[in-house]
């Protein structure tokens, strides 16, 4: 095992629905950087599962003549086989109703309880059922919930509370001296400013059992259960206890990947939790944005919520993914259409990277069919056959490109990771054109723009790797390279000047077949 540890996770979906866009947004984008790590020597522990309590779950069962229980046993399978789908190399997945779980729950309840984090207090206020929160008078829009525009009810009962307000200057400080602790920098900014413009209440984290039964119970207090966020949020550090290897420290986690609308549980409910529990904060929660669709919303009233399943068996599943982080930057809401995933395949996958290895194979098979000849550097990395498009030198070049791609996705900057890779590729395309093989009379000339080509996609199909996987595979498989890409040294690798001496290229399936525009 090595000393580089990385841990990241996925927020846990409700089992009240079936996954959509938006859940495979967050996985697809957790398992980029899981992979990454990977091949960057790290332990990694990638975390993703299911949030099961709380009133939302309890209704969509009711509503299918279902206990809580069933409806979660049956609905769970939607994401774990969705994640099967999606190539998702996740770790372990958390579900909030293991006992494990439930366990860690409750002590950290009473642990709180006895260092006086939480106090019962009667109270009154405005609830919102659908959402199962409490606001205020100031909050409320003619008697609606401003998030779900459903009526609220007056509520008056006793509950407990843990003591938020305390940690509110302490957390403003911890956000500021800890510039990437929100991110993006607009999210962390929102924060602040929420942080900043009012006073922090107390966190109401129970509720009564003749209310909310499906929760887990007080250990305290067994007539009340616990507010599902603070059972949700928790199982960020459950999971260490029982689902990771137990051999390596894990807390804290290295990114805690969620969408902007759950922003402030995790700024600040979480952070709050987790110092007055005297632990330490995770190093990172990156909010991201979210998706429209065709412009939209995307709503089940509207009809127009998109089934991840529905668009890879169509597409395929490297070019759902590839969509997922190549149309819009990490961070901002994007729009998700038919025609644009349409334009990025025809275009991109089709055209540029499709299009690089098939006549990269043609060529290679047309003029070697014996293979690669043995490596001759003075022959096979000469300045003249330098890619025009690379003025350094090839090696020069692979360097200096692992470096702004670890750059970017250091940064999260996925978009422009996979800019950088699509660069390369329009430019080794370019390196076809100009050299024109088809037309060299020139054996070690054809030799050497052939090894070129076919070192060049070895390293692209690296760089491509934690985005489309079975794509990079292919690459890989076609080119006649037997290694397991998923257990390779990624900086070993990508550098320039491999022995490819004695691959016998396979021709093999079209990457990306184009698909009829609309
Ligand atoms: N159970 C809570 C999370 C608890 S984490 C301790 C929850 N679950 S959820 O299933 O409703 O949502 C999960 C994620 O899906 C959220 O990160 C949310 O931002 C994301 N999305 C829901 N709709 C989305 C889009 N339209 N676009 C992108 N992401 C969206 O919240």
């Amino acid at each position: 095992m090595s000393n580089k540890t990385f841990y990241i996770t996925t927020p846990i979906y409700y089992v009240n629905d079936v996954p959509h866009i938006g859940h495979a947004y967050t996985t697809v984008a957790a398992d980029v950087l899981a992979r990454y790590k990977r091949l960057k020597g790290y332990d990694v522990f990638f975390l993703t599962g299911t949030d099961e309590h709380g009133q939302k779950v309890e209704k969509a069962a009711k509503d299918r003549g279902k206990t809580p229980k069933e409806h979660a046993d049956l609905m769970v399978d939607n994401f774990k086989n969705l994640w099967k789908t999606l190539n998702i190399t996740n770790n372990a997945f958390i579900r909030t109703t293991d006992d494990e779980h439930k366990k860690v729950v409750r002590e950290i309840l009473q642990k709180l309880r006895d260092k006086g984090e939480i106090e019962k207090r009667s109270y009154q206020g405005l609830y919102c059922t659908p959402c199962e929160r409490f606001w205020t008078d100031k909050d409320v829009v003619n008697g609606n919930c401003p998030d779900c525009k459903r009526p609220v009810e007056h509520i008056e009962e006793e509950n407990y509370f843990f003591l938020m307000s305390k940690y509110q200057d302490r957390l403003v400080k911890y956000i500021e001296e800890n510039q990437g602790y929100i991110l993006p920098e607009m999210r962390k900014n929102e924060v602040l400013g929420f942080l900043k413009n009012r006073t922090l209440g107390d966190l109401c984290i129970s509720r009564p059992k003749a209310r909310l039964a499906w929760g887990i119970p007080l250990p305290f207090d067994e007539n009340y259960t616990t507010y599902v966020w603070f059972d949700a949020l928790l199982n960020y550090y459950s999971a260490t206890k029982y689902l990771a290897p137990s051999d390596i420290e894990w807390w804290p986690p290295d990114h805690h990947f969620i969408g902007k609308d759950i922003l402030t549980t995790h700024a600040v409910y979480w952070s709050t939790m987790l110092m007055a529990l005297d632990m330490d904060l995770p190093k990172n929660i990156f909010a991201h944005g979210w998706w429209t669709v065709d412009g939209q919303k995307m709503s089940k009233s509207l009809g127009n919520v998109v089934d991840p399943n529905e668009i890879i068996e169509k597409y395929g599943v490297d070019a759902f993914r590839y969509f997922l982080l190549r149309e819009v930057p990490f961070g901002l809401d994007g729009d998700f259409s038919i025609n644009a995933l349409k334009g990025r395949i025809n275009g991109e996958l089709a055209n540029e990277l499709g299009n690089l290895l098939s006549r990269t194979i043609a060529l290679i098979v047309k003029n070697k069919k014996e293979g690669f000849p043995k490596r001759d550097d003075t022959k096979y990395i000469s300045v003249p056959d330098t890619p025009t498009f690379f003025s350094e030198g090839l090696s020069e070049w692979s360097n200096t490109f692992l470096k702004s791609f670890d750059f970017f996705m250091g940064k999260l900057q996925f978009y422009h990771a996979i800019g950088h890779v699509v660069g390369a590729i329009k430019g080794w395309n370019k390196y076809v054109q100009e050299t024109a093989p088809w037309a060299e009379k020139d054996h070690d000339k054809i030799s050497n723009t052939l090894y070129t080509l076919a070192e060049g996609l070895r390293i692209i199909a690296v760089y491509l790797y934690p985005f489309m996987p079975s794509t990079a595979e292919k690459i890989w498989q076609q080119l006649g390279i037997e290694k397991d890409i998923s257990k390779i040294d990624f900086d070993e690798e990508v550098k320039w000047g491999k022995d490819i001496s004695g691959l016998k290229v396979k021709k093999g399936e079209i990457l990306f077949p184009k698909v009829e525009a609309l």
